[in-house]
């Protein structure tokens, strides 16, 4: 067996106990980008695929962001992309971002915690390290299903120039490097568990413990970019669908679903 099939089917056993994640997983050495092929996936195959199916990659040379932006996702790096088809309804879309930071924070805070230095979640989903970038999410509605992809810096030595936020990684912020198919698996397992959350409409355990972990803290001033503007807001929290409520210079509180601060 090659090595790419028996990390495949490593972890696949590691997850058995899992309820929905881990029921195929697909894994690359190299690939463009996991989110295409969690498309291609989805538009080109004739048979359903089974919701779990990570699509895991250990570089990618078209890794994509938010807003169409690149993601450097050099050799030895952790990307991979979820997919789910279970019914959400339309107005808790928002927990399955929330969720997708608080499972990225939890682990990764395991790695940095020996250093004291401070991880949490800018709304969304963002995962800082002392205000540095360290992880991303991507969510994206293909059909029926959802692609949730999760890219995290893990062995990444250096960064090229130019980022709005300044990235990170564990390595550069710990002087070590980790296994990453130890944090795949961790990672799967703890999703697996906010999931199973989130189906059985259990919304609070994922806002309380995002609460928890973020920096986007009620009172706090900050600038907000929708696709449409930028704002000076004040943040008043989330609300029961993890969208975030600012307070406009007039006074004015409004709800944002997609943006950032
Ligand atoms: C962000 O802009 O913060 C989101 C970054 C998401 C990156 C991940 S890496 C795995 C998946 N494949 C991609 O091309 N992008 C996402």
């Amino acid at each position: 067996m090659n090595r790419l099939k028996e990390k495949e089917e490593s972890i696949q056993d590691t997850l058995n106990r899992c309820n929905y994640i881990g029921s195929k997983i697909i894994y690359y050495d190299s690939i463009g980008s996991t989110m295409e092929e969690a498309r291609r996936l989805i538009e080109g195959t004739k048979e359903a695929i089974p919701e779990g199916t990570v699509v895991i990659a250990e570089e990618q040379t078209a890794g994509r962001g938010r807003y169409g932006r690149y993601w450097h996702s050099p050799p030895d790096g952790i990307y991979l992309s979820i997919l789910f088809y279970r019914e959400i309804e339309p107005q808790k879309q928002g927990l399955l971002s929330l969720m997708a930071g608080v499972v990225s924070c939890k682990v990764i805070m395991r790695y940095i915690k020996k250093t004291g230095k401070n991880v949490n979640i800018k709304w969304p989903n963002d995962i800082l390290v002392e205000d540095k970038k360290i992880c991303g999410t991507l969510i994206e509605k293909l059909g029926n299903y959802y692609s949730v992809g999760i890219g995290i810096n893990s062995n990444t030595e250096e960064f090229p120039q130019n980022f709005i936020i300044e990235p990170t990684s564990i390595y550069l912020e710990t002087g070590r490097k980790i296994l990453n198919d130890f944090f795949i698996v961790k990672f799967l397992t703890i999703f697996d568990s906010y999931y199973s959350s989130l189906v059985e409409r259990d919304y609070k355990r994922i806002i309380k413990d995002w609460k928890s972990l973020t920096s986007t803290k009620p009172g706090k001033k900050v600038k907000l970019r929708t696709p449409k503007e930028e704002n000076d807001v004040i943040i008043r929290g989330i609300d029961e669908n993890g969208f975030l409520v600012v307070e406009d210079t007039e006074g004015n509180l409004e709800t944002i679903v997609s943006g950032e601060i």
